[in-house]
Order: C-alpha cells, then structure tokens, then sequence
C-alpha cells in the first residue's frame, strides 16, 4: 500500500483569480500538504508546479497518457464560449479546446469555484466573453459542483477526501453539489437566527443592533437564500465567518449572485 500510486489530480485554471486556490492552501483539516504528500499527487496545477511553458504542457500530456480515464479533474475559472473562446487562452489554446480535451479521459470532474460551477463573476451582466460553468460544456462525465467566491478550503479537501475514500463523488443536491456541505442555508445555521427569530435587526453597520450583534438581514444578507457550510465550518481555521465579523452574507456560492441586485438591499 505504501508504494501504491497516489490518485492522480488534474487542476485546470481557466477563466479564473486563483482565489480558489489561495483557499485550499489555507485548509487545516486535512492540510494541503497532508493532502499533497500523501494522498493525491498533483500533475499539473500551473500556479503551484515548477515547470512553466512547454514542459508544463508537457507534464500535463504525460499524466494525461499515463492516468487516462482515472484521473480527477479539478477546474476553477469559468470558460467563455464567444468567438470560439478566444478571449481566455493559455499556450496558443482556447480554454474551451482545453477543457473539452482534459476532461475526455478524465474519470470525473470537480468545478471549484462559482465561476467553474456556473460562470460567476465572468458571466455576469453583461456576461462580454460569453463564460459558463463546466458543465454547460461537459455533459458525459460525472460533475461535482463546489462553488463559492473562493469556496470554502476544508469542503475542497472534504470532497478530495471522499473520492479518494470511495472512489465516487458524493451525493449531490439537484445544482450537482454535495449535499454534505450544501444541504442547509446559512440562515439555517446562523448564529444570529435567534434575532431574526425575534424581530431584531441592525438598520444600520454602527447602530445600536449592530454592535448588539443582531440580525444583518434588512443590511441585505442573503443567508436565508444560500446554501454553503460558512456557518457551521468558518473561515481562517474555524476563526470567524463574514457574518461574524459583522457583513451579512453576499450568497457568493449561488448562481448569477452577482446579478441578483444589490449585496445591501434586503430580500
Ligand atoms: Fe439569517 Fe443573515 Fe440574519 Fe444570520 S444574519 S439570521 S443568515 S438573515
Ligand atoms: Fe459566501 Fe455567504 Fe459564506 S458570502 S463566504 S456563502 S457567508
């Protein structure tokens, strides 16, 4: 067992900020390193690898060849389909030809992100590049959705954890994500509930309510339309949340979240 080969990994950034990325590496339970050394091996990750140019894509080819139809393709970014995607390219290829020819001997998919999951921040109005999530492209593989604007790092590693685990991805809610981090809101879980429950909320970021640590919702939160594990899992090692540091949640791991009117006005 000691010498058997670990599941290969492939992470494509399309059309994407690495954020997604900057949050796996905070993950503390597993680490990211726990994860890397041991149980995954990462072949081809173009922000974290060494090689760069030709011998990156030549990297990529060869755990392609030598992994294909078992390999687990992770992608953050989401994929503009105007002009035959030209406007998101990396090394003289469009990223829709990529993700179309990586995903082919892929044994399942992972959309990291909301912009992978179903276009996020590219997409929104008036959506220039014509972006969409992986799988309005890829439609005969298994795909999980994690999304989130980054998602949350120890759910990336939870979902890594069950497919090495089982060897299949979880079980999925009808937006393709784990029902295990995505199966209550976060009003659901929400700290603050009791004020909401009694009628008690901030009007204001500095009155009164708010440093009494009411309700955010007429501040606009949107924890009772978003579905993610903040609440119960945080942030920065289970240190505190966006609600907890006083912002209401912006629903950034629900569809077109950015078009859904202002982050400030209530529901
Ligand atoms: Fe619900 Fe947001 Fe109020 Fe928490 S702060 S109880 S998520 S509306
Ligand atoms: Fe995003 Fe709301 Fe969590 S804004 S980080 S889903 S609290």
């Amino acid at each position: 067992l000691a010498q058997a080969r670990r599941q290969s990994v492939i992470w494509m950034p399309y059309q994407e900020c690495t954020g997604c990325l900057e949050s796996l590496t905070r993950s503390f339970a597993p680490t990211v390193e726990n994860l890397l050394f041991n149980f995954v091996s990462i072949d081809y990750q173009h922000t974290l690898q060494a090689a760069a140019g030709d011998q990156a894509i030549e990297a990529l080819k060869v755990a392609m060849e030598e992994n294909w139809g078992k390999y687990l393709l992770l992608v953050d970014g989401s994929i503009p389909l105007k002009d035959d995607g030209v406007y998101s390219v990396s090394h003289g290829q469009t990223h829709l030809e990529s993700l179309r020819e990586v995903a082919e001997g892929a044994a399942a998919i992972v959309s990291i992100g909301t912009c992978a999951a179903f276009g996020g921040v590219g997409a929104a109005r008036p959506n220039p590049t014509g972006a969409v999530g992986v799988d309005q492209i890829i439609t005969d593989k298994p795909i999980l959705n994690v999304p989130g604007c980054p998602p949350l790092p120890e759910v990336m590693t939870g979902v890594l954890t069950s497919f090495l685990a089982f060897g299949a991805l979880p079980e999925v809610d009808s937006l393709k994500r784990p029902k295990a981090f995505f199966g209550d809101t976060i009003h659901d879980r929400c700290y603050r509930r009791p004020f909401y429950d009694q009628g008690k909320f901030a009007d204001t970021f500095d009155d009164e309510g708010a440093r009494k640590g009411w309700c955010l919702y007429k501040l606009g939160c949107k924890g009772p339309i978003t579905y993610n594990a903040c609440a119960s899992v945080k942030w920065n090692q289970g240190l505190s949340w966006p609600i907890q540091s006083g912002h209401g949640c912006i629903g950034c791991s629900e569809p077109n979240f950015w078009d859904k009117d202002s982050f400030y006005k209530p529901l």
